[in-house]
């Protein structure tokens, strides 16, 4: 069954006829050709996909388009330009943090919403209570970047991109 969706993508709206069964994560590839968005496992478990919702971080791959009529989506391409890099952009290149860089808009994207979200006192699984220990530490990041994996492993490079960022 093929159906219209209305959204706005990166500040401009568009329209797509797609397939029900399409996956924002498809929409945005195929359809929009915004290809910064990664295709890694399509179900979920390594967060190459992360696209921002209204702000809010979310695996691409596990909603479908027509779910988001309406909504606010922010992709890679969304968040800087080659001659104007988000500054976590300019922090993951000043500290390498990539290799072969297949990751690296989910992680961007991600890390994009997490500091948000301890600026909006979400609590992590680490630090329950915010007032408690609200000083961004390195446990912290780790458990609020643990759906984005690196298969180069480069964690400790991406931890101190988005640490240097952070304070
Ligand atoms: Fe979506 Fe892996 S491609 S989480």
């Amino acid at each position: 069954v093929m159906a219209k969706v209305s959204l706005t993508v990166n500040g401009k709206a568009v329209e797509l006829e797609v397939d029900t069964r399409t996956t924002l994560l498809d929409a945005l590839r195929e359809h929009l050709h915004l290809t910064g968005t990664k295709k890694g496992c399509d179900q979920g478990q390594c967060g190459a996909c992360t696209v921002l919702v209204g702000g809010r971080r979310i695996n691409s791959c596990l909603t479908l388009a027509v779910m988001h009529q309406g909504d606010e989506v922010t992709t890679i391409e969304g968040l800087g330009t080659p001659e104007k890099l988000h500054p976590l952009q300019r922090a993951f290149v000043k500290c390498d943090g990539f290799q072969c860089g297949y990751c690296t808009p989910g992680q961007i994207c991600s890390a994009v919403a997490m500091l948000d979200e301890i600026k909006d006192g979400i609590p992590s699984h680490v630090t329950a209570d915010l007032t408690a220990a609200p000083e961004f530490n390195i446990a912290e990041l780790k458990e609020r970047m643990s759906g984005n994996l690196c298969r180069c492993g480069a964690y400790s490079n991406i931890a101190e991109a988005i640490t240097e960022v952070a304070n």
